[in-house]
């Protein structure tokens, strides 16, 4: 079982001059996960270009190695071949998901239509996280656990050929919550369907009908139903993963924060879904383009310009929470340095992630001498031209609040020591390399 490393790797980040240069940014996560599997569920060859190596990945390609798939890394890309509706077989050890809450919560709906029994487990982190919000639908639908007797992992789940289909109305805005349910439900007689008053990122339904499913999104009381014929078979397609528009909000954050600054990331994925934080911080008087608009494989792709900006406070509406969700700690960071106050609300979700992002960010804001406070499910920061920074941050596991105290560590008067950068592996593994060619200033802490 994975737990955090033996070894930490502290990190300082000190004031740096203009950013600049043009690069890309890994593919992005959501993506890579589904198109591993949705390729170990197809028929045919998947093969996948741009697929981002990181950790959170690498776990989810493991255990569907585990679960019988074929997936190879070739020279230029990733390769499955797959095993078909219902083909993944009994795994012979532990899935150990790593600091992936995707992919526990993805594949315990694949897990769920498979007549098998796995247990699912993860690192420190990860099994703190709540996944009765997963396990209760697909109780319903016919999965059974193991006698461990709670809703965190470690945890047995014993699937079934045998599932029953569900229409489910989503407690919670969540995607990964959506996407258990419909890959469960495409392996069910009949369809299933998710309703959501909230749009999530739909990056499932997009691939789903990209590899030939039925999928439909048709309004529903208080907001969209989503549905899936099952047992209608996927046919494996080439998929080119645009970039992780939550890594390049890392670099245009620190673009935007330092004087003189010009960076222009290429292919970022632009879907609605994911773009809360760039129409934020355009709102926030941020220099952001977006050029040469296009498609790739169902999903639209942009090159950002992100430059040097004054930033003024706004008030972010919870409406907006869940086309952002991963973006918070970045926007916190840069809310430090803009004049005014900067509201957050409707962030409940945040308290469930990797860490609690919304006492990470409080604490850690502080900690660099910035006035911000969590209340119940809000977080307000008040800028400031003058940063003090100076200190050592806890990261509690988590690769968004590490990278976005580096960041902020660029701008503030004093270094900003992040107790352990190893977890930017799980999502963003080049994020020091990338930054440090730019221009950022970061050093290893004795
Ligand atoms: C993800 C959905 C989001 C997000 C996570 C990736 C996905 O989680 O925070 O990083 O790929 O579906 P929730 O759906 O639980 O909000």
């Amino acid at each position: 079982m994975s737990q955090r490393p033996a070894t930490l790797k502290p990190l300082i980040s000190r004031k740096s001059g203009a950013l600049q240069g043009a690069l890309s940014v890994p593919g992005d996560k959501s993506i890579s996960h589904r198109s591993l599997i949705l390729g170990a569920l197809a028929e045919g060859r998947t093969e996948i270009k741009g697929l981002l190596e990181s950790e959170d990945i690498l776990c989810t390609a493991r255990v569907l190695q585990q679960l019988g798939a074929n997936i190879q890394r070739t020279a230029d890309g990733w390769t499955v071949i797959g095993s078909g509706l219902g083909g993944l077989t009994q795994p012979d050890s532990p899935l150990d998901f790593g600091n992936s809450g995707t992919g526990a919560r993805l594949m315990m709906g694949v897990v769920a239509g498979h007549p098998v029994r796995a247990l699912f487990t993860g690192d420190a982190s990860l099994q703190k996280r709540p996944m009765g919000r997963i396990l209760d639908p697909l109780k319903k639908m016919g999965l059974e656990t193991g006698e461990e007797g709670r809703n965190t992992l470690p945890l047995t789940l014993i699937g079934t050929t045998g599932l029953v289909p569900l229409e489910y109305r989503l407690p919670v805005p969540s995607a990964q919550v959506k996407s258990a349910i419909l890959l469960a439900g495409l392996l069910t007689a009949g369809r299933t369907s998710v309703i959501e008053a909230e749009q999530t990122r739909d990056h499932t339904e997009k691939m789903l009908t990209y590899f030939g499913a039925a999928v439909s999104a048709t309004p529903a009381e208080g907001g969209m139903r989503i549905s899936v014929e099952g047992q209608k078979a996927l046919e494996g397609k080439p998929v080119t993963v645009p970039g992780d528009p939550s890594s390049a909000a890392f670099l245009a954050a620190a673009a935007i924060l330092r004087p003189g600054s010009s960076v222009l990331i290429r292919n970022v994925l632009v879907n609605p879904t994911r773009t809360g934080f760039y129409k934020t911080l355009t709102e926030m008087g941020g220099s952001l383009t977006f050029e040469n608009e296009r498609e790739l494989n169902g999903e639209p792709v942009a090159d950002l310009r992100a430059e040097a900006s004054r930033l003024r406070g706004v008030r972010v509406p919870a409406e907006r929470a869940p086309s952002m969700i991963d973006e918070y700690p970045i926007l916190a960071a840069l809310a430090a340095f803009a004049e005014g106050e900067t509201v957050m609300e409707g962030l409940a979700e945040l308290r469930v992630k990797e860490s609690d992002r919304l006492g990470a960010m409080a604490a850690g804001l502080s900690a660099c001498g910035v006035q911000a406070g969590a209340r119940g499910d809000t977080l307000t920061v008040a800028g400031s031209q003058k940063v003090p920074g100076g200190a050592i941050i806890a990261t509690h596991m988590d690769h968004r609040i590490a990278m976005a105290f580096l960041v902020l560590g660029l701008a503030a008067e004093e270094p900003v020591t992040v107790d352990d950068a190893s977890m930017i592996s799980t999502s963003f593994p080049e994020f020091q390399d990338l930054m440090q060619k730019l221009g950022a200033s970061f050093e290893a802490a004795g």
